[in-house]
């Protein structure tokens, strides 16, 4: 979508080197911290309300999410937590690089399939951190937003729900494609990753409204990239944030 020019037009850094995971590579750093902090807030944003299938997404490109949604899985399954990490951006998949696994069959896999029977165990893998399975994207379809807005992907929300603790999903951005808006309405909730410095306002407020529209539960959002003195980058947290407030 044209309405919002963005200054920053992303890097495929990511894409091609995987998401750098700093809860693993270094658990007592800063940035790391800043991820359990915002582990703790989503338990207490589940303590009414079951929490079990969430979404981290932007407005636009790079601005953050698979490198938030991947630390954040980690922290999750470093406490214990059963996680399935979903790679639901399927034009710009990252999960596999980043956990050094195959991508000739994942997420696109199951959902192209003409079986009736949804059987995970081919495809779900191991990441190699205790407690974290992955479902990667797998070979990217000629009709992504079809296949994500499809009755089978809810079916495997609703199955996947049951066998893991938590599943996290990385998924495209907001205003580029309508699939994060479809998905939403079938997860428990959806956090916005909002990149210091790069993310304008007013995609901001579009996205919020588009999460709105279809009535996702929209949790709060992380800000991303906040400088800091000592770490030279951070992530925060924060919910409950009022974006119609801004000018
Ligand atoms: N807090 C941070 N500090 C420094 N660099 C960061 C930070 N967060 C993300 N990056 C870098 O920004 C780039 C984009 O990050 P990432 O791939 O996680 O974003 P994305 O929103 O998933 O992008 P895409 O739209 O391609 O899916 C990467 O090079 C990543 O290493
Ligand atoms: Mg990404």
């Amino acid at each position: 979508m044209g309405l919002f020019k963005h200054r920053y037009m992303g890097t495929d850094d990511t894409i091609k080197n995987g998401a750098k995971l700093i809860t693993l590579a270094d658990p007592k750093s800063g940035p790391a911290e800043q991820f359990r902090t915002i582990r703790t807030n989503i338990h207490f944003m589940s303590v009414d309300r079951s929490l079990k299938t969430l979404a981290f997404t932007s407005s636009g490109i790079s601005e953050g999410k698979s490198t938030v949604t991947a630390n954040v899985a980690i922290a999750l399954a470093q406490e214990g937590k059963r996680v399935l990490l979903i790679d639901a951006d399927l034009r710009r998949s990252t999960l596999h690089t980043t956990f050094n696994l195959s991508n000739r069959h994942g997420l696109t896999t199951i959902l192209a399939s003409d079986s009736n029977e949804i059987d995970l165990a081919d495809v779900v893998k191991e990441s190699g951190v205790e407690n974290l399975s992955v479902l990667p994207a797998g070979p990217v379809p000629p009709n992504p937003s079809e296949l994500l807005s499809s009755q089978r992907m809810q079916s495997l929300i609703n199955g996947v729900r049951e066998a893991y603790d938590i599943v996290v999903l990385d998924v495209p951005p907001m205003l580029q494609v309508t699939d994060t808006q479809v998905l939403s309405t079938h997860l428990d909730g959806v956090v916005l990753v909002v990149r210091q410095g790069v993310t304008q306002k007013a995609a901001i407020r579009r996205a919020v409204e588009m999460l709105k529209i279809s009535k996702a539960n929209i949790l709060g959002y992380v800000m991303n990239d906040v400088y800091d003195d000592d770490a030279g980058y951070g992530y925060g947290y924060g919910y409950g944030y009022d974006y119609e407030e801004e000018s």
